[in-house]
């Protein structure tokens, strides 16, 4: 099962991906985090690394690399990819938890990220997962990565909203998008201050028929992580997201 998650730039896709990533380890399953966000770079250490991936673009060349390679019918050459697969040069590991990138923007002037875009939809594409393993993939900000296809391969897409109106209309215009590529979406509403705003933000996703999945509560403990770099562990917000893993696992074809 491949799942998309994304939302507003600094809704919490990342703090999501990683918190759903623990527990589906924690379920023992084999979880790949797939990195697909060109400009951040802390996800390695949500997930407790010390180091992040060397990004799969380099392997082949780096962003003039995959350039070249735009106008052949494939940039990787194998048919499929399974987690065996990956290059140990291209991966972070612990256990049953794998973090791979995609690309990261390094320069000024170095051009657009369309490169990227492609490697990761060919990637994406291209990766076949057994029964006991999951992918999450942390999308960039906003909605171009459905413009680039890169949508296009994952099982669902979850939606991560936070309480402000910007969320809400970029939940709206996902909706629509993930129709169009008949993807299921659900939504996580994160950052969650109280059980009234709660309320609120689940009546604004309910008249826009989009079904919510968890809350997330503002945690005192993500805050602090995220200030200091540390790994996201345990508490309030873990057990919301392990209901949402429960739920996305329900919904699990293969
Ligand atoms: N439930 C939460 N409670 C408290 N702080 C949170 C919560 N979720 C996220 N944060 C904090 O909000 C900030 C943004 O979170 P995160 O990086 O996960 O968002 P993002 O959507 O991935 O952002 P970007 O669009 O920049 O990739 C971080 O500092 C994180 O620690
Ligand atoms: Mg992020």
């Amino acid at each position: 099962m491949k799942i998309s998650v994304c939302g507003k730039g600094g809704s919490g896709k990342s703090t999501v991906v990683a918190l759903l990533a623990n527990e589906a380890v924690a379920q023992k399953l084999r979880v790949l985090v797939v990195d697909s966000d060109e400009s951040n770079s802390g996800l390695f250490r949500m997930l407790g690394f010390d180091q992040p991936p060397v990004p799969l673009m380099e392997l082949l060349g780096g962003k003039k690399g995959v350039k070249e390679k735009m106008s052949q019918p494939s940039i990787l050459t194998a048919p499929q990819i399974f987690l065996e697969d990956i290059s140990p040069q291209h991966m972070v590991k612990k256990g049953n938890l794998t973090l791979v990138s995609i690309g990261k923007i390094l320069q000024v002037l170095e051009g657009c990220a369309c490169p990227m875009g492609v490697l990761s939809r060919e990637f994406l594409g291209k990766l076949r997962l057994k029964e006991n393993e999951i992918a999450f993939v942390d999308m960039e900000a906003g909605i171009e990565h459905f413009g680039r296809g890169i949508d296009a391969s994952l099982d669902s897409v979850l939606l991560v909203v936070e309480p402000s109106l910007e969320s809400i209309s970029l939940a709206e215009k996902i909706r629509d998008l993930a129709a169009g590529i008949r993807k299921s979406l659900w939504a996580v509403l994160n950052k969650i201050p109280s059980d009234s705003i709660a309320s609120r933000l689940k009546k604004e996703m309910e008249q826009r028929k989009i079904e919510v999945v968890g809350v997330i509560p503002s945690d005192p403990a993500i805050f602090e992580a995220g200030l200091t770099g540390g790994a996201l562990k345990g508490g309030i917000a873990a057990r919301e997201v392990g209901k949402v893993l429960d739920f996305l696992l329900s919904k699990r074809s293969r």
